[in-house]
């Protein structure tokens, strides 16, 4: 779960500067800390800090390490806690081999207790550091690529490696998690990031599976992990538009890009017609559709089995991409696979999808970065088209994936357009949301709010999944507990912990869960729960009330919105940062 960034080309008088501001790019896979190195006269010179890399640029300003071959890399811990220590790049017990690396080395300790035998000192608690020393032991016998090829044979799990030594040779490998190498001139960057090197160069070569790359300063060369064949890259022309990516006047991304919600909704009902029903037609093709997902996407592929049963009648499953490989045993050929993702790049959906593919099923991607991996594998894709997300909390991802969904169930129908206009409704009743009045009231609401332990959340039916994600929204930023419920579970043990004062959201759609879900809203009260309504009525059991307006079956839409601007005030009220909340990553790429 972490970046990847390696430059091999001319000598460059500041190549740390190059470094720091590509890695800053890549802070969205982690950024518990970043490091660099730097080959500066045959030795490699280190420097890492704790942190985000803006935190290492202010340790280096006005420091310049010459050099024209260097690594940089950002963190997100997986073994070994955040510190300097165990911040990447790692090297070998010389100081002559520099390592970072993305994924876990499973038997890290295996492979750690054997070098210490054979005499390697180790400065870190990481799995990265063994493959340093792994180099270094088997270069005593063979050519640092051939050392590097076979040490990386003898990793088990999912990784991506890059490696350097101080005879200015680079060698990426790869299995699992991503790789890019991108070539302009005589210069050549690798990457775990597509977009970050498109930004370069358009000549891009995506490294596959167990394959990887070798650079010097001569020559670049594709290898493979089972062959000592060395060949040319086919590089692909890859062109993905680099909006600069502003806060356009809005203190924070994550306030940004829920302000830009109706935008996305409108962009998703009015440009996705022909996409829309072929996708229908698969679904109605398979033998079985299946979705799958993690974290908010995860709540926005649950969402979409109750719109499948609610609107369209049809029957879908749901796993999270986790659980997904246990659960893949009755796949057949004409199964179908919906994969969800907003970065395409989350290995436990990646791996969902693999198995899919092992039982030759199709898979249709749900993705917002394009030429993303998950793209890569998947048979179609569906663009989300949101625009980049920036903040680690997905808000405008989510409420796209909804909207798709929405059309879909729709065209199964055959009642495309009625679907369009619920989304055109639903996006003009998001801007009602944000006007001042609302975004006051929802202020005093967070101060209220901001010094609880818990929060407890319920919905029923289409509007459970928002339940959970308006949950997952106000935790993730604020640190509060807060945990969402189907409405009629909590009496089944949670409500023993509702006294007087919790704070309990009732979402109150005007559908037929409503008189149910306002009984559970009853029983919580009873108890002395203090009840927040979010529903288009007011009703007597609400102690404070959210008006929302009734938008029928896209009323998941609109109803998550008032519990993501609550996370947002809440985490402003407490003075943390709601771009970067603490131990997450945007993207998590590791098992
Ligand atoms: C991380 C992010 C979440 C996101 C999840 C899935 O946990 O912090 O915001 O929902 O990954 O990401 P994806 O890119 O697959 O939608």
């Amino acid at each position: 779960m972490c970046g990847i960034f390696g430059y091999v080309g001319r000598q460059r008088s500041d190549l740390s500067s190059l470094l720091l501001r590509k890695l800053s790019k890549l802070d969205y896979r982690g950024y518990d800390s970043a490091g660099i190195a730097v080959l500066h006269k045959k030795h490699f010179q280190i420097r890492k800090s704790v942190g985000e890399v803006n935190d290492l640029k202010s340790k280096l300003r006005g420091i310049k390490i010459s050099g024209a071959v260097g690594i940089g890399h950002t963190r997100w811990a997986t073994h070994g806690g955040v510190s300097v220590k165990n911040a990447h790049p790692h090297k070998d017990c010389s100081g002559n081999i520099v390592v970072v690396h993305n994924g876990i080395v499973e038997n890290f300790e295996v492979l750690k207790k054997d070098l210490l035998k054979k005499g390697h000192r180790f400065t870190s608690d990481t799995d990265t550091e063994v493959f340093a020393h792994l180099v270094e032991e088997e270069s005593k016998s063979k050519n640092f690529l051939k050392a590097v090829r076979d040490s990386f044979k003898k990793l088990k799990g999912l990784n991506a490696i890059v490696v350097a030594n101080n005879d200015g040779e680079l060698v990426g490998l790869k299995r699992g998690s991503p790789l890019v190498l991108g070539v302009k001139g005589e210069e050549k960057f690798i990457s775990s990031d597509t977009p970050l090197l498109s930004d370069i160069t358009s000549r891009i070569f995506i490294i596959e599976e167990d394959e990887g790359i070798y650079i010097n300063n001569d020559v670049v060369k594709t290898i493979t992990l089972g062959s000592d064949k060395k060949s040319v890259p086919k590089f692909r022309i890859i062109k993905i538009n680099q909006n600069k990516v502003e806060k356009k006047g809005f203190k924070h991304y994550l306030l940004k890009e829920i302000y830009e919600q109706p935008q996305v909704v409108m962009n998703i009902a009015d440009n996705n017609k022909q996409n829309i029903m072929e996708t229908a037609r698969m679904i109605k093709d398979a033998w079985g559709t299946y979705f799958t997902a993690c974290g908010t996407a995860a709540h926005a592929g649950l969402a979409a089995t109750y719109m499948f049963s609610e609107i369209a009648e049809r029957h879908v499953n749901f796993s999270f991409g986790s659980e997904f490989p246990y659960y893949e045993d009755f796949l057949v050929e004409r199964s179908l696979l919906i994969a969800a993702s907003q970065s395409g790049e989350t290995m436990d959906t990646l791996e969902a999808v693999r198995a899919a593919k092992r039982h030759g099923s199709k898979v249709l991607a749900l993705v917002n970065v394009p030429g993303s991996s998950l793209e890569r594998i998947s048979d179609k894709t569906l663009y989300l088209n949101a625009g980049p997300e920036r903040a680690v909390l997905s808000t405008k991802a989510y409420i796209a994936k909804l909207s798709l969904f929405l059309l879909i169930s729709y065209s199964m129908l055959g009642e495309y357009e009625k679907g369009v206009s619920l989304l055109r409704r639903s996006a003009r009743s998001l801007k009602r949301i944000f006007n001042v009045e609302y975004q006051r009231k929802l202020k005093r609401l967070s101060k209220r709010l901001m010094n609880k332990d818990h929060i407890y959340i319920i919905g029923r039916g289409l509007n459970y999944p928002t339940a959970l994600e308006g949950a997952l929204k106000i935790k993730e930023a604020s640190y509060i507990h807060a945990e969402g419920f189907a409405g009629g579970e909590l009496k089944h043990g949670v409500i023993a912990l509702v006294e007087k004062g919790t704070p309990c959201i009732c979402i109150v759609a005007e559908d037929r869960a409503k008189e149910a879900i306002l009984s559970n809203a009853m029983e919580l009260k009873s108890r002395g729960a203090e009840i927040i309504g979010i529903s288009p009525k007011k009703y007597n059991v609400f102690d404070f009330h959210l008006e929302v307006e009734d938008v029928s079956t896209a009323s998941p839409i609109v109803n998550i919105v008032p519990m993501q601007l609550m996370a947002y005030y809440i985490t402003i009220l407490k003075d943390l940062n709601p771009d970067k909340p603490r131990n997450l990553a945007k993207s998590v790429t590791v098992k």
